[in-house]
């Protein structure tokens, strides 16, 4: 498969390089602007071109790595005459292909999301890493199996999914990734009143932070879990919500617990949760 790139930026780069690492013929780049396209074309020994249907034709498969707002705009800019028989990709997390290619397959072509579960933040390093990555793919039924295949016999670790499904899908992603940011930040400050400064909450927390990740990542949620909610140490608990001070901390600690607590209960069906369940839902001090 011959593979073109219409948006020279981060993932467009990146894919092209693990691509043509892996002995895949790139055809080379169409961006907004001529200078991306020539640094994405050096880097994946390919071509910088000035027009997007010219690529498309040289392609069996054209990548639209543009930002989510320009996908469908780019692709409604395509010329369908020149789009029979081509794969269509885009890799954004939050849209279907049957949203942004809508009426591909009446133009007999083929869409789908390929979406790399990772953030990508450099151009030109971000590549080395492509194979530890998973790839989630929906789209055009005729050559799904084809496409996962394909990623597959390059390296890549790729699922299907439901297209209709997309942005619960995301939402998934996001959970995994940046609310966990929100819950280092909520401890790093609850840290700062403790007396320690942002630097050293920091500091102070990466060990525990990163062994956990790591354990959850290689064991599961249910197998990982440890703390009072486990233990359903209910005082431990009621203490904690009786020091936490702002009601909106308070409500993030209830919440997040209750989803611990369902993870608990799975763990020992037979230990009884329900003090802890109580303390947790009314944040009644013992
Ligand atoms: N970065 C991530 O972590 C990440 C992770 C997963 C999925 N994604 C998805 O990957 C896609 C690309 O994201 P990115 O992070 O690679 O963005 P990016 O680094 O901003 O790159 C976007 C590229 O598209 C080009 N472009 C913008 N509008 C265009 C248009 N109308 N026609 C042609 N080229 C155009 C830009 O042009 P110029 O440089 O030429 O100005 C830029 O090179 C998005 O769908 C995003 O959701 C990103």
């Amino acid at each position: 498969m011959k593979v073109g790139f219409i948006g020279a930026g981060k993932v467009g780069t990146t894919l092209g390089k693990y691509f043509s690492t892996r002995g895949i013929e790139v055809t080379g780049y169409f961006s907004r602007s001529i200078q991306s396209a020539k640094e994405a074309a050096s880097f994946t020994g390919s071509r910088a071109s000035g027009n997007a249907d010219a690529l498309m034709e040289l392609s069996d498969v054209l990548f639209l790595t543009v930002p989510d707002g320009e996908i469908q705009k780019v692709y409604s800019r395509l010329d369908k005459e020149k789009m029979k028989g081509k794969i269509l990709c885009h890799s954004s997390g939050s849209l279907s292909a049957g949203e942004t290619f809508p009426g591909i397959e009446e133009q007999g072509a083929y869409g789908y999301s390929v979406h790399p579960l990772s953030a990508v933040s450099d151009r030109f390093t971000a590549y080395r890493e492509m194979q530890d990555i998973f790839f989630t793919i929906e789209g055009s039924e005729a050559r799904l199996d084809e496409m996962r295949k394909w990623l597959k016999s390059i390296g890549l670790h790729a699922a299907v999914i439901d297209g209709s499904k997309k942005t619960l899908y995301h939402a998934a992603a996001v959970i995994a990734s940046n609310h966990v940011v929100a819950l280092f930040a909520e401890a790093q400050e609850m840290l700062a009143s403790c007396g320690l400064d942002e630097g050293t909450a920091k500091d102070a927390m990466a060990s525990l932070f990163l062994g956990n990740a790591r354990h959850i990542a290689e064991v599961g949620p249910t197998a990982a879990l440890t703390g009072p909610i486990e233990r359903g140490d209910s005082g431990t608990a009621a203490k904690h919500l009786a020091a936490i001070e702002s009601e909106d901390d308070r409500e993030l600690y209830r919440l997040i617990s209750m989803r611990l607590l369902k993870i608990a209960k799975a763990k020992h069906p037979e230990r009884d949760y329900s003090p802890i369940e109580k303390i947790i839902k009314r944040g009644i001090p013992t």
